[in-house]
């Protein structure tokens, strides 16, 4: 008898260690000491022992019965505290307040590229945009840029298949823009292109361009520079003036280099100049006959100016921004100061 107590005892124990829910502990508890409980059972057999085993049996029995009492409470106790314990944790606060979410903002090359065409707008110029995969057509034929010609190592192509090119310059929208508009026109082309260069503080891969076209009757050299002086002072200062070159473009007849004089220095010459008082800011003309007559414009009748400039130079004169590569690199160190 006592054998078959101890072995009760060790099972119960050991299976009330095991209860993970109170509904499984509660069937525990009958079965072991509920009215027809394994140890109730025993218990009640007491009265037919010997009178020399009862008070030996009877105190272990009523020993176990508190030991297995007492161990069903302790395990009630611990699984309310889980329960409670996950009921805190997966208990949702709707008047909590919720996280922030934290916000971007646009490119500090398209707040400036905005910017630039806001210039532009005011002065009556329109904004176009065309695509960066060009044919070999738009992106050097049409502007008179012919097959094997020098001028087309003016820049260093990254070629596709099928007669496409990554476009070099924004100038192709010339004659896309052309193609749906008739003179009088003031167009402006922001837009990235691509050349295959090796990088450096001012030099990039794929940077960005701003092209300028503007046909009617009567349109002159006076009227590109005019133009340009007003586009410079509006986005630096009226401090700014402006100095022109000869130069070479296949697309232009005359062509020219459009310089600023020096933002830093004011004209005295600095180290950012090279010493001259001037910085070099755009490629312009005057629109070739060629490629007028290319747009389908007579050019004994229209006349017309074209320039080119490239926007990420512009905008680091304007921060003073010393390496074009920051733009690319997606640091959010340098793109959160704008
Ligand atoms: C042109 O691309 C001509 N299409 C410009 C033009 C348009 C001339 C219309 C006449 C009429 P150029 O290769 O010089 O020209 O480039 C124009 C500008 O792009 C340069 O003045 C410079 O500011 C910028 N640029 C050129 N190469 C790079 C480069 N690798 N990285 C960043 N900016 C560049």
């Amino acid at each position: 008898m006592q054998d078959r107590l101890e072995k009760l005892r060790r099972k119960a124990l050991e299976e009330l260690n095991k209860a993970k829910d109170s509904m499984f502990l509660r069937d525990l508890e009958i079965k072991y000491l509920g009215r027809k409980g394994e140890l109730t059972q025993v218990l009640r057999k007491i009265k037919d022992l010997s009178e020399k085993e009862k008070p030996v049996i009877g105190k272990l029995a009523n020993e176990i019965k508190k030991d297995l009492e007492s161990a069903v409470s302790e395990t009630k106790r611990v699984l309310e505290r889980t329960s409670e314990e996950k009921t805190r944790l997966t208990k949702l606060d709707v008047t909590w307040p919720g996280e922030k979410i934290k916000l971007g903002h646009l490119h500090p090359l398209t707040q400036f590229q905005r910017k630039v065409e806001d210039i532009f707008i005011s002065m009556g110029f329109e904004i176009v945009e065309g695509p960066e995969v060009e044919t070999e057509k738009y992106n050097f034929d049409l502007l008179n840029i012919p097959k094997d010609h020098p001028s087309r190592d003016l820049w260093d192509t990254f070629y596709l298949e099928k007669g496409l090119v990554l476009r070099t310059h924004t100038s192709p929208m010339q004659l896309r823009a052309m193609e749906k508009r008739k003179p009088p026109v003031r167009l402006i082309v922001p837009g990235r292109v691509y050349r295959h260069e090796a990088t450096d503080a001012s030099h990039e891969a794929m940077f960005y361009q701003y092209e300028g076209l503007a046909i009617d009757k009567c349109i002159s050299v006076a009227n590109l520079l005019g133009t340009l002086k007003s586009f410079f002072q509006a986005l630096y200062g009226p401090q700014v003036k402006i100095r022109s070159s000869g130069s070479f473009f296949p697309f232009t007849e005359p062509s020219l280099e459009i310089s600023m004089s020096c933002l830093i220095c004011q004209g005295e010459g600095c180290p950012v100049c090279k010493q001259s008082g001037w910085l070099e800011m755009l490629g312009a003309g005057m629109v070739h006959p060629t490629v007028l007559k290319n747009m389908k414009i007579d050019p004994e009748i229209y006349s017309g100016f074209a320039f080119g400039g490239g926007l990420d130079r512009l905008m680091m004169l304007y921060y003073g921004i010393n390496d074009i590569r920051l733009s690319y690199k997606g640091d959010l160190r340098f793109l959160e100061q704008f």
